[in-house]
């Protein structure tokens, strides 16, 4: 096993064994009135989402970014291909910037479209791609939209990780102007704020996924691999929550909004869409549904979300997502705290 291989091994193998957080996502500082007159009937509740430059997703949950790039990884992503199929999700494969370099292993990727064929499948490659390296694993998945992921933390935490990030912005506007489909930014757990926000927006990026702290904790995974790491890393990052009023901040509500970190129930879903997300992406929960159940499993676990997902929707008397942004909510906490400081500085 070549050590790229034994890495996202690795990361599968901590994701299942670590908890979430320390970091909490701030969802519980959020509140949503109950509508007692709801005008609403189950049965006509839509949970159908917009992102921009992408093909209606049938319901807001994606299947985020997690592995691939190895032959022993091909078995996990045709799984979550089957779930993705089953469930009608939108999935994203793990990072293929080392596949693409190195012309190795795309099979592992490729296999989530053999699966899926029509499908909602984004590519996933890092900042430091190429416009050809992007255009590649787009190429390699039929990809609808290219992820580039952001994760400082985690290789300053990672023995063997990068040290150098200059120049990613410019390197991201290149891939922003050259591909064939739009460019989602996504963080992978430290969140996003509003400055950065309006750069990537600056330079053309369609779709932002905050990744925000409080659910799989990336430098904790590289802590528990590497002794030696900057523990402390592990306690980085900006919850989802106040992530997510960021992004509204900058882009407005449901305008090209993902909110990942830590979703794990129906109810973040919904404050997430009511904040201003257009859908939010999961990973190590599906992981582990996978990993405890199987298929099966995490298809009914996902089925479960948007069942209870629509549920909350009639009690919101909204028949639709788009109407969820009206819905009013109240805050306490550090959420209500960080949502004042954002509100004077405007
Ligand atoms: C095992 C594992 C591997 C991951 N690999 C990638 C990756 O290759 N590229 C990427 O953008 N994100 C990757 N992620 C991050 C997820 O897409 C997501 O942003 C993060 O886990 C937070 O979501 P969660 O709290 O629902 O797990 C990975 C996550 C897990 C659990």
């Amino acid at each position: 096993m070549d050590s790229r291989e034994s890495r996202k091994n690795d990361h599968i193998k901590y994701a299942l064994s670590l908890s979430d957080g320390p970091v909490k996502t701030g969802f519980s500082d959020i509140h949503v009135m109950s509508n007692c007159l709801p005008e609403v009937d189950l049965d006509r509740v839509s949970l159908a989402t917009n992102l921009p430059g992408v093909q209606t997703l049938t319901h807001p949950f994606i299947i985020n970014a997690m592995t691939g790039g190895a032959a022993s990884l091909e078995t996990v992503n045709r799984q979550l291909a089957i779930v993705a199929k089953e469930t009608g999700s939108a999935m994203a494969v793990g990072s293929q910037y080392g596949s693409v370099k190195s012309h190795n292993y795309s099979d592992s990727f490729r296999v989530v479209r053999l699966e899926n064929p029509q499908g909602i499948i984004f590519a996933n490659v890092s900042a430091l791609a190429t416009v050809s390296d992007g255009q590649c694993a787009v190429d390699m998945v039929e990809a609808q939209a290219l992820q580039i992921h952001l994760n400082a933390a985690q290789e300053l935490a990672m023995a063997e990780g990068d040290r150098k990030f200059s120049g990613y912005l410019r390197a991201i506007e290149k891939l922003c102007h050259s591909l064939s489909v739009p460019v989602i930014v996504k963080e992978t757990g430290c969140g996003m704020a509003k400055g950065e926000i309006k750069a990537l927006l600056n330079v053309g990026v369609k779709i932002i996924d905050i990744g925000g702290a409080g659910g799989t904790n990336f430098p904790a995974i590289e802590g528990a691999r590497f002794k030696g790491a900057n523990q402390e890393l592990s306690t980085w990052g900006i919850p989802t929550a106040i992530s997510l009023l960021e992004a509204v901040a900058v882009c407005g509500k449901q305008q090209g909004i993902v909110a990942t970190g830590g979703i794990r129930t129906a109810m973040d879903t919904l404050k997430a869409l009511i904040l201003g997300a257009n859908a939010v992406g999961m990973a190590g929960n599906i992981l582990k549904n996978l990993t405890d159940g199987g298929v099966e499993y995490a298809v009914e676990e996902l089925n479960k979300l948007k069942h209870n997902l629509q549920d909350f929707m009639v009690l919101t008397g909204c028949k639709t997502i788009s109407q969820l942004k009206d819905v009013p909510v109240y805050y306490t906490g550090e959420v209500l705290s960080a949502k004042q400081c954002l509100e004077n500085m405007r």
